[in-house]
């Protein structure tokens, strides 16, 4: 076995919070931080914590506290801060060579073969891989090129609820107002209809599949539709930021068919997904759909490496010498990176840990929810983990998840949100998480939810 075991990766004293939170040094870093940098800033505002050093499911903070991390920088290390297998081969790589637009390097061209070996379904052995910038939102924008270059339209079908990114065309199928409200016209026949989402709808899992499935079909099929020329259906195999929403069996392939009744490409969204946070390679391969184009980023760049990549059917491979360009077509040492974190997934069995450890999150949460009614719902798959708060009255309850995420805080567990109001609370530690450390990072979640949650009925606030 190549590489350290999980068990060896991280600090070995998180969690363990000694002074204030903010300590000193990272309020003197967040109030610098905010002197000279732009207002967009958003992470530390929730969170005000200054990163000095990450180890495995680990990090340590400027003032010396170390946290247990189930926030990944936002579901991007799966194999971990720092995992020595992909580090060491990342100095060596960067000593070599780092950058050369898309000439070949053995670091490409080991990772275009090892993403098709993991490929999901019949994709394997047909597909081709297109490289552009570094980020998920530009492997969305070469999606909707190849959709509308090999479809000839230009109709975009998005799902309420959705993120697929914030540059222009990726913000077109985002649905989230917030994001979009200050930047419209942008991409002008984007439709976005129900996802399903039975406990938010309050409809049946069957019902809202229904629901969902025959939105699209009409939109398509209907010669009163109002669509004039679709491109292609976009899809997250389970929604990230709209709430960890992981919908009811018979979607997806519900999906497939009507792409293929109707000659569209299914564009399958694992940015967040991909790459074993679900205990699978991909999220749709737990419904044994094969999608025609995967845009994929965050984790496939192993220790945070920027990279982000869009797999499709080969016969979608009619665009030419620049069909999708940038300066940034892949960088060496982040593919080196992506390469070795596979690997490394591969031989320490992190896609059945991801679904066991997974499985036992779920579990003490669930436990939780039996006396706890404002935990409405707990829900996801393998190591995406979400668990959604309503107030006394069923609304959203967006402040509980805050209180929960500075209670974790205090207690020293990162932990994120999500949900289409902020209502959802969203755990997605790095795959190389142990049992022991999961264990403990639970204990301090439920208490932070009995503590939450408690107060805020007893004194009147909900
Ligand atoms: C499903 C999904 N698609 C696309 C994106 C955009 O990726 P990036 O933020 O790297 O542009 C994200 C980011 O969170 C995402 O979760």
């Amino acid at each position: 076995m190549d590489g350290p075991p999980i068990d060896e990766l991280h600090f070995e004293d998180a969690p363990n919070v000694r002074t204030a939170v903010p300590g000193p040094r990272s309020k003197e870093r967040i109030d610098r931080q905010a002197r000279i940098e732009s207002s967009a800033v958003a992470y530390p505002k929730r969170i005000p914590i200054a990163i000095e050093e990450g180890k495995g499911a680990t990090v340590r903070d400027a003032d010396g506290n170390t946290y247990i991390d189930m926030f990944a920088g936002i579901g991007v290390l799966n194999v971990g801060h720092a995992n020595p297998y992909v580090l060491d081969a990342v100095e060596a790589q960067t000593r070599k060579v780092v950058h050369t637009v898309d000439f070949p390097t053995e670091a490409r061209l080991d990772l275009i073969e090892k993403l098709d070996e993991i490929a999901p379904g019949d994709l394997q052995g047909n597909n081709r891989v297109v490289f552009g910038g570094p980020t998920g939102s530009d492997a969305i924008e070469a999606t909707i090129k190849l959709a509308k270059y090999n479809t000839g339209g230009d109709g975009l079908i998005a799902f309420r609820g959705a993120y697929h990114g914030a540059s222009s065309g990726a913000l077109s199928l985002t649905a989230g107002r917030k994001y979009k409200r200050e930047y419209t016209p942008l991409l002008a026949d984007v439709t976005h209809l129900p996802y399903p989402y039975p406990v938010r709808q309050d409809l049946s899992p069957e019902d809202a599949v229904d629901r969902a499935l025959s939105n699209v079909r009409e939109l398509v099929e209907d010669p009163y539709g109002g669509l004039a020329n679709p491109a292609g259906i976009w899809v997250e195999p389970i929604q990230g930021e709209g709430g960890v929403v992981v919908p009811p069996e018979g979607f997806l392939p519900g999906l497939r068919e009507i792409a293929d009744d109707n000659d569209l490409p299914l564009i399958v969204d694992e940015i967040q997904t991909g790459f074993g946070r679900t205990g699978r390679w991909y999220a749709s391969e737990w419904e044994d759909v094969t999608p025609d184009i995967v845009p994929m980023a965050k984790a496939i760049g192993g220790i945070g490496l920027p990279l982000s990549a869009t797999m499709y059917h080969e016969d979608l491979d009619t665009w030419e010498a620049g069909g999708h360009v940038g300066t940034y077509r892949g960088n060496a040492p982040a593919m080196r990176a992506g390469l070795r974190a596979i690997e490394y997934i591969q031989d320490h069995g992190l896609l059945a840990h991801a679904r066991d450890v997974g499985a036992y999150i779920r579990d003490r949460l669930r436990a939780v929810a039996e006396d706890v009614p404002q935990l409405r719902q707990v829900r996801g798959r393998g190591l995406f983990v979400g668990a959604e708060f309503v107030d006394e009255r069923g609304r959203p309850d967006k402040a509980a998840v805050n209180a929960v995420q500075q209670y974790c805080y205090e207690h020293g567990v990162l932990v994120w949100s999500a949900g289409r109001d902020g209502e959802v609370l969203r755990l997605i530690p790095p795959l190389v998480i142990t049992r022991e450390l999961a264990e403990t990072a639970l204990d301090v979640v439920t208490n932070a939810i009995r503590e939450v949650c408690s107060s805020r009925s007893g004194s009147g606030t909900v």
